[in-house]
Formats: C-alpha cells, structure tokens, sequence
C-alpha cells in the first residue's frame, strides 16, 4: 500500500491560526477572480495544499481533521490508494466515450446493479446522469414517463438540488417531449420528524401518511393525480433527521396502494454513509428508483439512476441528455468505491462506531444544555443546538459559533437544519480511531469554550497545537482500527449552501 494512505495522525495540527498568509494570498486571488458566489471558503477560509484520507492540510502547515468529506463524497476519505490506482489504470485508456461501452462502463454496470437494495439488486436498468440534482430530474421524469402522469409528492426539509429549466430553453420541441424535466406539480407534506413534531403524532409517521391519504382520497383536496414521492431516507441539509422506524415502510406501502412511484434520494445517504449499504436498507425498504451520487465517484463528479426492470418497456432514444454522463475515469473509480465498501468492513464499523460517537455527544449534551437532540444512524449524525431547551428554540448562532471554534481548532465541520442550527458528523468511514478521539476532545472543549465566552462572536483564540486529552472511554479500541495501511467575509445569514 503506498503510504499516502495515512490520514496526517498528527492533525489537528494548528501551527498559525487560520487563515494563515499563504492561504489568505490564495483566498485573496480567488477573491478578486471567481465569483463571490462561492460558500465553502467563507465557512472554512483556507488554502488547500493536500489532502489524505480524513486530513486536509493548508499552505500554511495546518492539519484539520475532515469531518465535512466534502458533504458526504468522501465516505472513503480523501485519496483511497485503491480509488487512485483505479484512477490511474483508466487514464491510461480512455477518458471520454459519450456512451460508447467501454470495459470500465460495463464493469461500473455490473458492479452497481449487484449492489443495489432488494429487489432492485440485478433486476434493474441504469441511466447515467452526471450531479446529484441531474439524476433526481431524470428519476422525476423517469416516474412521469413510466406512469404517464406528473406530480411529485415532496417533504418539507428535503434538499434535491438546484438543476432544472435549461431544457425549456432549448429550440428542439422532441427535447421538451422526451427529455425535459418540465417538474408537474409539487405536494409538500411534512417530513416526520420526532424532535419537532408538526402533526401532533411524535411517536409515529402514522400522522403524515394519514394526512397523504386524505390529500389522494379526498376530491376537493385541491391535488391533482400524481407519480411518485420522493424521499430522502434520512433529510440531510434538512437537519440529518432520522424518521420514525415505521415511516419508509408505511410509504412504501402507500406507494404501493395509491400507484405512485417510490423515488429514494440516496444522493447523501448511499454508500455506507447511514452504516447500511443504502439508507433505504436500515428499514428494508426496496424503492421502484433511486438515485445515486456523491461517494459513487470518490471525488470525480458521477451520478446515476437505477430503477427496476420493469418499469418501463423502452424510453426514447436520447431520454435525460449529457454529454459528459457515465465518464470512464469516474466509473472505474466507481467500481473500486462499490467492490472496496462490500470487501472492507467499513459500513459495519461505521454502525459499531456510529452509536459510540453518537452517546458521546449524548454525554456533552447532558452537560451543555445548548445541544437540544443527537441523532443519526452510521457516520451520518446531527447534533441540533436549541436556546431554550424546554421551548427547543433554534439556536443558529451557537452551531455557527461552534463551527468557527471547530475550525479555529484544527476540525472541520458543517451546519444543516431548516435553520442552520444543526451541527452534522459526516467523517469518511474510514477515519482512524485517533482521529476520532481527538476531533471529539475538540468538540467538547468548543462546547466548553463557548459555554464561558463572555458573547457569541468572541470565541476564545485557537490552542497551538493538538488538543487531544485522554477519554476514559474510546469510541474505539485502541488498536481495532488500526490505520490499516498502516478572517474572511463572515458567512452569509440563514441557512448554508448544501
Ligand atoms: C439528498 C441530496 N439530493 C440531491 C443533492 C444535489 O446534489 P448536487 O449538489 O450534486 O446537485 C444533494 C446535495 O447535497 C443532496 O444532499
């Protein structure tokens, strides 16, 4: 195993406090040439030199642990030498084909149609797409085609993407008819979540599917036929809200009453993320189309959907274009993500590892009222700051404030929730212990940090170097994971880009 391998196991390492000069030259020119559209560096203003495995380092010698992985593309953490030497066969091939097959294409094909959930698995057909948001367009159309109807039931909370109206731009009416994401009506209903009930039923899902009923059944309900719901199996901008056990059960089984079509946006939750192979599997749930993104390429942009078999008899000639879907260099990387998440046992440990992390920030809840609810499953975990815990009231600032102590303090991790006020692990699976250990010490000196700071906006300066203090307790033993091969702008209020 080459020794890029390794994490830097000596991050967090903050030898300047960031943003050091090398990396304020770099955010400057950025600055001055790219658009300041750009979210990411106002949350995290660095310069990036290098990255391996659960470590980013800066131009200025900074190690951060990465608990962001890049909003969930990274489950293998940055640089796999298995994901790199995949790389690097298949550039030595060909990099573009359109959709000509090539061995790296037929192979992805194989490998992902073996891996997919229930009855999907080697009974499906795929249709290459290239971001998240362009494979839930085409799962979108696909459900309108396939029923021949249009209307998608969402949640409220639920992150898609931003794609959508180029079609109707373009000249060729044969686009518009088979191709378009023209997106027919749109239904929100409340996403079931137990920690802010809407509809008075906080045990159970019960409620919103009640409440879907009445809206097909009852004729002055004000909506019209539909095709499919779309769901995220955990919300992930929306909070990393984990439903009731009895809600992707029930709504499959809703689906499969009201003829609608089930869509699983595994965009976030694919690929090991939840401690299940598919978020989808934690409740043994089988959608008719899921759409797939983010880890698949390991970094190099991929997306897909698959749906079964026989949902439809032939779509036409050009269904859902791109140019660039189904890239060679990207499913070969690919392939190696889906053959290392089944030979590796990272998604067990991620679930072993998972509900350790998560009592931890149970245990700095119990001291620090100001985190209201932990929740998640598998390395997918959120941690929701309230102001008054009784009233749950949404404490954006605190999570903000302690997303800026993180990084002051060499971790790096992310806000989400319908008011930005959650904090969410999302470390690559295969961080080591360590790694682990030390970004929660982190975590609980910010917490304390906060905690006697006279103001929000004045978090204490960053320590020097690690801050890393022993724990009774490890989230895992030492030596079960051994690392086996071997000031800029303040951000923008409200909530974050995804
Ligand atoms: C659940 C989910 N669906 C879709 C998307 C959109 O993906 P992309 O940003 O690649 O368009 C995201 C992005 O964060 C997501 O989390």
């Amino acid at each position: 195993m080459p020794d890029n391998w390794f994490s830097f196991l000596d991050a967090p390492r903050i030898l300047t406090p960031p943003p050091g000069p090398k990396s304020r030259a770099l955010l400057e020119v950025q600055a001055r040439l790219e658009t300041d559209a750009v979210a990411y560096p106002k949350y995290f203003p660095i310069g990036i030199r290098e990255a391996k495995g659960s470590t980013i380092e800066d131009l200025d010698g900074n190690r951060f642990i990465d608990w962001v992985a890049g909003i969930s593309v990274l489950n293998l953490g940055h640089r796999h030498p298995r994901l790199l030497a995949a790389l690097q066969r298949q550039a030595e091939k060909i990099w573009h084909s359109l959709e000509i097959p090539t061995e790296a294409r037929i192979e992805f094909l194989e490998q992902l149609t073996a891996s997919l959930p229930g009855t999907l698995r080697n009974h499906s057909k795929v249709l290459f797409t290239i971001t998240g948001g362009d494979c839930i367009e085409a799962a979108v159309s696909l459900a309108d085609f396939a029923t021949g109807r249009s209307g998608t039931v969402v949640f409220s909370g639920a992150y898609h993407g931003v794609h959508g109206g180029a079609v109707n731009l373009t000249g060729g009416r044969r686009y518009r008819e088979t191709s378009s994401f023209r997106g027919g009506s749109v239904v929100r209903v409340p996403f079931p979540n137990p920690y802010r009930p809407v509809l008075n039923t906080p045990e159970s899902a019960q409620g919103v599917i009640r409440y879907m009923e009445h809206l097909l059944k009852d004729p002055y309900s004000g909506v019209d036929r539909l095709s499919a719901v779309l769901v995220e199996p955990i919300l992930g901008e929306g909070g990393y809200v984990v439903p009731p056990d009895d809600f992707l059960p029930s709504l499959r089984e809703f689906c499969d009453e009201h003829d609608l079509l089930l869509i699983a946006d595994e965009v976030q939750t694919g690929l090991g993320r939840t401690g299940r192979f598919w978020g989808v599997d934690n409740w043994n749930v089988t959608p008719d189309i899921i759409c797939i993104a983010k880890s698949i390429g390991g970094g190099i942009p991929a997306s897909m959907v698959a749906y079964r078999e026989d949902l439809v008899k032939e779509l036409p000639r050009g269904f859902h274009l791109g140019t660039y879907r189904g890239n060679p260099l990207a499913l070969a990387v690919g392939t190696e993500v889906l053959k290392i998440l089944r030979e590796e046992p990272w998604i067990s440990q991620a679930a072993r590892r998972g509900e350790k992390v998560r009592a931890r920030f149970r245990e700095y809840a119990g001291t620090h009222p100001s985190i209201g609810d932990v929740r998640g499953k598998g390395f997918m975990i959120g941690v929701e700051f309230v102001k008054e815990p009784t009233r749950r009231t949404p404490w954006e600032e605190r999570a903000k404030a302690m997303r800026r102590e993180l990084f002051l303090n060499g971790v790096l991790m992310h806000t989400c929730g319908s008011y930005d006020n959650v904090l969410r692990f999302m470390a690559p699976l295969t961080i080591e212990d360590p790694l682990l250990e030390r970004g929660l010490a982190v975590f609980e000196q910010a917490l304390s940090n906060l905690d006697s700071a006279p103001a929000e906006k004045s978090p204490l300066p960053p320590r020097a170097t690690s801050p890393a203090r022993p724990r009774p307790e490890p989230v895992g033993k030492p030596g079960l994971l051994p690392p086996r091969h071997p000031a800029q702008s303040p951000p923008p209020p409200g909530r974050n880009l995804p």
